[in-house]
């Protein structure tokens, strides 16, 4: 998380906009780096995203809907795959998962990461070939390493000695060799432009490289010679806007990678090096684009690689975030509009807040309530010239968290059945909405040259009733 996201605004759900918020802005402009490409206003004021109106988006889809700018999507996925001409890259599925976007992201040649049994169906059911899926997760069952290994899963990604135990029984029972890689616990958590060296061994993923059982389990693996031990793994954290912490990861990883040749003779081909790659949520924030990234990891790398005389392994990253994140926007109708006084000495402006409600919330964008993450806001079916307001956009929920943005200027005249949008919503909002409160999920629209698609229809209250038997 940015610095502002983890300090400035920590324990800031109370009253006061945080600094940066405190002059007002040009309510009618979209940032550029916080919106999918093809979205603009119109002439007449409202966003229109691929020469289509968000009005006849909300009228068609009703609201809430995610919005998916297919060609920005598409374009983030060339960018990376540029970037990284020689690695291969995993679009990581949990950011948001569904057929349509699987067929994307293969068709511009990316591969595709999965972690449960959930996401590798839908993998396989939109034909991705298997060979380009890696399979992760802390506890995959018997049953989901079966099908991985039945499927023909391109690479599975250890993460305990009970995991090798049970893959090499699965591989022996079938005859098979399938290529695996060993997730390292590097040691490093990075946050932004910090990171902190110590004591992140004590987390549930990966072996631990400084308590010895990474080289266990890679010396385990290779003597058994049952699976086919292809490379090590890292994956140091999410939001991440600085190199430094993959340049500490690479080090200790290509270290390890040196010790098991040392003690085996064998130099692994591979090294994966995770997702994590920061996007803008608001002003605030500023990543890097693909190409610096790819530069400076291929540079610390190849440094590595030279300091430890090893050949530089084939690499893979896995973006999740920063592929889809960008691309999506949540389009909202408002509800209820209420102004509340902020109490005396507190400079919001005027001295109030006001509450913006929209028909979804902590349901369909969790990220805010659970880690207090800072989103930006925009009125989007029309601009207008009144004064800037500083409001809250809430959800429909009920209890007082239920916040989806916590601070943004919006227009004063924003009133019910306005358009809100809200950015920067692709990743990890479809992917972790719940039924709370028997809300049933928004649909995922996909538009493109002024044409909109489902890709996934809206939850119903027939679907909510459906599992409820009894
Ligand atoms: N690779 C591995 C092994 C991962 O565990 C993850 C994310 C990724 C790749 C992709 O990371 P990305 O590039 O999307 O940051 N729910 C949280 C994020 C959890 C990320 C878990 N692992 C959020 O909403 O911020």
């Amino acid at each position: 998380m940015r610095a502002h996201e983890a300090g400035a605004l920590h324990g800031d759900l109370g009253n006061r906009g945080p600094a940066w918020l405190r002059t007002p802005v040009d309510v009618n402009a979209l940032v550029p780096q916080l919106w999918p490409r093809n979205v603009a206003r119109a002439a007449d004021g409202a966003l229109a995203v691929a020469g289509l109106d968000v009005r006849e988006l909300a009228d068609g889809f009703g609201t809430p809907v995610y919005v998916l700018d297919e060609d920005d999507l598409r374009a983030r996925c060339r960018e990376f795959r540029a970037a990284f001409a020689d690695a291969d890259v995993y679009y990581a599925g949990k950011a948001f998962l569904c057929r349509a976007v699987v067929r994307m992201i293969a068709e511009e040649g990316m591969h595709l990461d999965v972690c449960t049994g959930g996401e590798l169906a839908v993998a396989l059911a939109a034909g991705i070939p298997p060979e380009r899926i890696g399979f992760h997760g802390n506890n995959k069952s018997v049953a989901e390493l079966g099908r991985a290994l039945d499927a023909g899963v391109g690479r599975i990604i250890l993460d305990s000695f009970d995991e090798i135990a049970r893959l090499t029984a699965l591989a022996r029972e079938r005859g098979v060799r399938p290529g695996v890689l060993i997730r390292v616990t590097v040691g490093v958590e990075a946050h932004t432009h910090e990171f902190i060296a110590t004591a992140h061994e004590d987390q549930k993923f990966g072996f631990s490289l400084a308590g010895g059982a990474a080289i266990a389990a890679a010396l385990r693996v290779l003597d058994e010679g049952v699976l086919d031990l292809r490379g090590l793994h890292s994956h140091i954290g999410s939001q991440i806007f600085d190199a430094s912490g993959f340049e500490v990861s690479a080090r200790r990883v290509l270290g390890l990678q040196a010790q098991i040749r040392d003690a085996r003779g064998v130099e692994l081909p591979e090294l994966d090096l995770g997702g994590g790659f920061g996007i803008a949520y608001t002003t605030q924030d500023d990543p890097a684009a693909p190409h610096e990234l790819a530069k400076r990891m291929r540079k610390i790398v190849e440094g590595e690689c030279q300091a430890e005389r090893l050949a530089v392994p084939h690499l893979s990253i896995e973006p999740g975030r920063a592929i889809v994140g960008p691309a999506v926007f949540t389009l909202y109708e408002v509800g209820t509009v209420k102004s509340v006084p902020l109490g005396t000495g507190i400079d919001g402006a005027d001295g109030r807040r006001s509450y913006v409600s929209v028909d979804g919330g902590m349901s369909d964008n969790i990220r805010t309530a659970l880690y207090d993450a800072s989103y930006s806001a925009t009125l989007a079916s029309r601009a207008s010239a009144a004064e800037p307001m500083l409001a809250r956009v809430v959800g429909k929920h009920c209890e007082s968290g239920d916040i989806v943005v916590k601070d943004e200027f919006l227009p004063a005249d924003v009133q019910p059945g306005d358009l809100l949008a809200v950015p920067g919503t692709g990743a990890y909002c479809r992917s972790m909405a719940s039924n709370y409160n028997h809300v049933p999920r928004p649909p995922v629209v996909a538009v493109r040259d002024g044409r909109a698609r489902l890709i996934v229809r809206r939850e119903t209250e027939e679907d909510l009733l459906a599992l409820d038997v009894g």
